[in-house]
């Protein structure tokens, strides 16, 4: 990685403000989901075994700019300190008078957590008078937030410039990897796609054309496609406006962009609904497309077991409802079992390989969504593009 490094710093007694993204699951004020906080682990750790004061900060949720209780950040400060086996000062407010005051009497024990960065509205403008206040509560600035990475936010981008600042650990690892993906796969690179929308992952697409040997697509926006070639898809979800960058697509692609042969159609999106499997060219009228169906995982599954290099991105179906979970599951399983490099980004593949216990079986998990995907798409993301390069 070609950005300054935590490690790279002179940390030792210093305050380091580290923008982390706790925006993790939370339910009855416990955190259901701990992935986020785990991962962010190693960089406080570091910080702490090299004589730090870390000061962390993120946001959670969608909270509208001010405070709100079913946001507030106790929880994750709990989690953390179990986690972490140190004290966690978790403050009621992000910036002003009190904060500071607190940090002047905090014994440099273990970590101080702040407030829901978005419980200020300067947070999602990235005002410069919240990035100031935010500057003045420590001496260096550390960005470990890749989730969070693509937000030109006042805690990813406007304290950034104001002081000296850094990647963390998490964050080289992330940029890493999808480097790897990028710009130096081993071959063939495959490229698994799904999710409902070719509206959400045209530019996605679009790169990995330029980029992978294949891309096998699934999920809903593999209906679009389909329409595209003239198959018969009964009444699954397409995306009319977006039938023509389809066939583009397709003929850019030839080849290498691989459709679904067969998919699991249901009358209903439902727990229970009767379902079965179709060719893909001919889809009973009144029916809709909710998975890929079993020859098509044992086609991609051909294709991966065969691959140098994985991204997934999407499931394949609707896997939250245990008839339409096929697809993604025999992918997942796929990619587990194959000796490929294999990076996974986006929530719900993410969400699929961990209801499955296969976190282990791969390369790299990415802790994005969003920000994973405009990294795939080749855009710059403000919250790296606005930390230092490193000195050679
Ligand atoms: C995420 O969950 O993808 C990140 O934490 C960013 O959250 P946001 O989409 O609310 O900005």
């Amino acid at each position: 990685m070609h950005k300054r490094s935590v490690r790279d710093l002179d940390v030792q007694g210093k305050r380091v403000l580290v923008r982390v993204d706790f925006n993790v699951p939370v339910k009855d004020g416990r955190v259901t989901d701990d992935t986020r906080i785990r991962r962010a682990l190693p960089t406080v750790q570091y910080l702490l075994s090299e004589g730090a004061r870390p000061v962390l900060i993120s946001h959670l949720g969608r909270p509208k700019g001010e405070p709100d209780p079913k946001y507030a950040m106790d929880p994750v400060a709990h989690h953390l300190g179990e986690l972490l086996g140190e004290p966690v000062v978790k403050l009621d407010a992000a910036v002003g008078p009190e904060v500071e005051e607190e940090l002047e009497k905090w014994d440099g024990r273990g970590v101080v957590l702040l407030e829901n960065s978005r419980f200020y509205p300067g947070e999602t403008k990235n005002e410069s008078d919240l990035a100031t206040q935010l500057a003045a509560l420590a001496d260096l600035y550390v960005n470990d937030a890749f989730g969070a990475a693509h937000r030109a936010h006042a805690t990813t981008v406007g304290v950034a410039k104001l002081l000296p600042a850094a990647a963390g650990l998490l964050m080289e690892e992330e940029l890493d990897h999808l480097d790897t993906v990028l710009r130096d796969p081993e071959r063939p690179f495959v490229a698994i796609l799904g999710g409902a929308k070719i509206s959400d992952k045209l530019g996605v697409i679009e790169s990995l054309l330029g980029k992978a040997d294949l891309l096998l697509i699934g999920g809903a926006m593999c209906f679009t496609f389909l329409e595209a070639k003239g198959y018969e898809v009964g009444d699954s979800l397409v995306e009319d406006d977006y039938i023509e960058e389809a066939k583009r697509l397709m003929e850019e692609a030839g080849d290498r962009l691989v459709l679904p042969t067969d998919v699991v159609v249901a009358d209903k999106m439902e727990e229970g609904a009767e379902s079965r499997a179709a060719e893909a060219d001919r889809m009973p009228p009144g029916m809709m497309g909710l998975d890929v169906g079993p020859d098509t995982v044992d086609l991609f599954g051909e294709y991966i077991a065969n691959a140098g290099t994985i991204f997934w991105n999407g499931p394949m179906g609707v896997f939250e409802i245990d008839a339409f979970a096929g697809g993604t599951e025999g992918v997942a399983r796929a990619v587990a079992e194959s000796n490929a490099t294999s990076v996974i980004g986006g929530g719900d593949s993410v969400a699929a390989v961990s209801k499955l216990g296969l976190e282990d079986e791969m390369s790299f998990i990415s802790t994005g969504g969003g920000a994973s995907l405009e990294y795939i798409e080749g855009k710059e993301l403000p919250g790296v593009a606005v930390l230092p390069d490193k000195e050679d």
